[in-house]
């Protein structure tokens, strides 16, 4: 139930044609996914994720999150990159749009915070002033148990906690999703009884969020998790078995790798549905994290149309032409608003008298496709047919299945991150970390 189809401009450098002859390597890519013989391959534990999830892990998850939804009106999610990013992508899309509006309510209303993404202390103040006078709760989520930005974000939520409720109290509200045995957080966690969901040893942290990591912040939030898994395993038997012609994850693979050796060097994500604009950034970790290496990959970049038709649509539209753009469409919206007749019709605006705002919507996307491909900016459609948990889980597994494949196609190993480690050293270098003496030294010379 998710599409691809391509518009490029009559003169573009990529043809249908060029597409087609990309169809050995992209089959080749897909090969290596399945048969374990690429880059990387002790990190394919996603490709048959979602069809080997049992009604029994659902059922753990869905235990842990009522307890946690019984003894909490908030429950702060903490983790970052692959331990956050799904579960507040799929919350937005499947949430109401002002949702924060209604207050917490333990058992009927729960809400999830999100705590550990970043390091800032007004953020981190002002969310342990939100949480104060409602009953919390926390999942800490990390896979390799030891990145200090959800580190430091537990030790304060982890100690109000149990300044609230005391150790017996924090051991019933508190859940870790961590690695089977290694890292601190699986230490503390076994030490202080918290229930604990792990993360599969060949799963990377982008790849996750059809796991505990996504699962139980989703479950704690209501969403129909079993929906979700199951729109995901529909989409991993049709792309395991369609042909190159009709599996819409070769058929992104192909088209981005062409444009991408074409000299389009970005690849803008973007939707007409704000409450999707998170599924923008759980896109970008997904494919910068995965292709960017060895000096090579598609920049990834996201809009959310169309407001950013205001701001970067100039740049999209007349700006340096090395981009392309991946256009999220969504058929049916869930709702009906349409747009009355006025009798002084004053604005102008009688001649859409009687049609549906998604009407509007519909044409925005196509006129401004076609104005895009007109100024040299290649387009791909994603077509969903709506947004539920069912399509959001296919649509999930599409992009990760597509993110696999063009990595090979790009001859890197998508599911490492080398580069993301010299940032850290240089923060523990500056911040005077034991270990860390002499590189602290030096970096201090250059500031
Ligand atoms: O994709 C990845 O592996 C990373 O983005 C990780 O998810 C991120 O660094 C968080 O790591 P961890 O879950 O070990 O705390």
């Amino acid at each position: 139930n998710v599409q691809i189809d391509k518009i490029f401009a009559p003169a573009s450098a990529v043809t249908a044609a060029d597409i087609e002859a990309l169809k050995p390597e992209i089959e080749a890519a897909h090969a290596l996914l399945h048969n374990g013989k690429g880059k990387g391959n002790d990190f394919l534990g996603w490709v048959n994720l979602p069809s080997s999830v049992t009604a029994a892990e659902l059922d753990k998850i869905e235990a842990a999150a009522r307890t946690l939804r019984d003894e909490a009106d908030i429950v702060i999610a903490i983790g970052i990159g692959g331990s956050y990013l799904g579960a507040k992508a799929v919350l937005e899309a499947l949430s109401g749009s002002f949702d924060h509006l209604s207050a917490p309510r333990k058992g009927t209303n729960p809400k999830v915070l999100f705590a550990g993404q970043n390091i800032s202390e007004d953020y981190t103040w002002e969310l342990m002033q939100a949480v104060k006078d409602y009953d919390i709760a926390a999942i800490v989520i990390s896979k390799s148990g030891t990145t200090t930005e959800p580190a430091i974000a537990f030790r304060i939520v982890r100690d109000e906690i149990e300044r609230r409720y005391g150790k017996a109290g924090a051991a019933r509200r508190i859940a870790a999703v961590t690695d089977s045995a290694k890292g601190a957080l699986r230490t503390l966690a076994d030490t202080e009884g918290y229930p604990t969901f792990v993360i599969p040893d060949d799963v990377g942290g982008r790849y996750s969020v059809l796991t505990p990591v996504g699962l139980l912040p989703l479950a704690v939030a209501g969403v129909d998790i079993r929906a979700l898994v199951a729109g995901a395993a529909e989409m991993e038997k049709f792309t395991a078995e369609a042909p190159f012609s009709e599996n819409p994850a070769m058929q992104y693979a192909a088209a981005r790798t062409a444009l991408y050796r074409s000299g389009k060097k970005i690849e803008i994500l973007a939707s007409y549905e704000p409450k999707l604009q998170n599924i923008g950034e759980w896109w970008k970790q997904l494919y910068g994290e995965s292709e960017g290496k060895e000096g090579k990959g598609i920049f990834p970049a996201s809009v959310t149309l169309t407001a950013d038709l205001h701001s970067m649509g100039q740049y999209i539209q007349q700006g340096e032409r090395t981009i392309f753009e991946t256009v999220i469409r969504v058929a049916e919206p869930a709702h009906t608003f349409r747009i009355e007749s006025d009798r002084e019709n004053l604005d102008g605006l009688n001649f859409l008298a009687g049609k549906r705002i998604g009407e509007v919507n519909q044409m925005a996307i196509l006129g401004t496709m076609l104005a895009h491909v007109d100024g040299g900016v290649p387009n791909i459609a994603v077509e969903l047919p709506r947004i539920d948990a069912h399509t959001v889980g296919a649509l999930l597994y599409m992009f990760e299945k597509a993110c696999g494949i063009s990595g090979y196609a790009l001859g890197v190993n998508p599911f490492d991150q080398p580069g993301v480690e010299a940032y850290k050293k240089n923060m523990f270098a500056l911040l005077g970390k034991p270990g860390y003496e002499q590189e602290g030294e030096e970096l201090r010379k250059r500031l």
